[in-house]
């Protein structure tokens, strides 16, 4: 499947509120980022650094959605709402990862190299949540709306709050278990 067909699908899947394809393709702001994403990370990975960052400010500019050219984002990905997003330079985004408006996939400033989050395949990114530093957050977890995650995240866990701590793991309460994280 072409990538803006997967995107188009993820749209759909995701928000009840859609009518056409039409309407995806027009007004999301969030596809329209990811779209364009793809040409400043390929401007940026042939050394085009500045004129990578940029496209991508314009896009920033038209969308609210603040996305390095650096970061590695697999297609499928679906951003709700955006405004006020940013994922920074060295986080990597799986397939059909969910991401909604104000949410920082950001560094610590303690970290060099690998300073931002990994969003593995299926997670779901809830509102203002503040993912912050090289941590890891599992397949189909789902991270709380203003949650700030310091922490890898297992897979198919829900955590909430700040810092955020494990309360579900596939759906299940975890009972006097959420001093840890695992
Ligand atoms: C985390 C979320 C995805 C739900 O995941 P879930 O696995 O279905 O979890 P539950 O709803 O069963 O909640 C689990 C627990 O976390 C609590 N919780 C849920 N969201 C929370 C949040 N953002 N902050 C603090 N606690 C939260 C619930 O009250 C519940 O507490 P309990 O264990 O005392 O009963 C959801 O609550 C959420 O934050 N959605 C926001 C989505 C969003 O950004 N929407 C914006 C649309 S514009």
């Amino acid at each position: 499947m072409s990538w803006l067909r997967r995107g188009i699908t993820a749209v759909k899947k995701n928000d009840p509120a859609v009518h056409s394809t039409l309407e995806v393709l027009l007004t999301y702001p969030g596809l329209h980022a990811l779209f364009w994403h793809r040409l400043s990370h390929f401007l940026y990975k042939h050394r085009l650094h500045l004129l990578a960052k940029i496209h991508a400010q314009f896009w920033r500019f038209l969308t609210g959605i603040e996305i390095h050219p650096g970061a590695t984002i697999a297609p499928g990905v679906f951003i709700d709402h955006g405004m006020g997003l940013v994922i920074g330079q060295t986080a990597e985004i799986e397939e059909d990862v969910v991401l909604f408006h104000g949410v920082t996939l950001g560094g610590t400033g303690k970290d060099t190299g690998k300073r931002h989050p990994t969003v593995k395949k299926g997670a779901l990114i809830s509102a203002h949540a503040q993912i912050l530093g090289p941590v890891t957050i599992g397949e189909r977890a789902k991270i709380g709306a203003g949650s700030v995650v310091l922490t890898d995240i297992p897979e198919d866990a829900t955590a909430v709050g700040t810092p955020a701590k494990v309360v579900r793991i596939k759906g299940k309460k975890m009972e006097g278990k959420n001093d840890s994280n695992i």
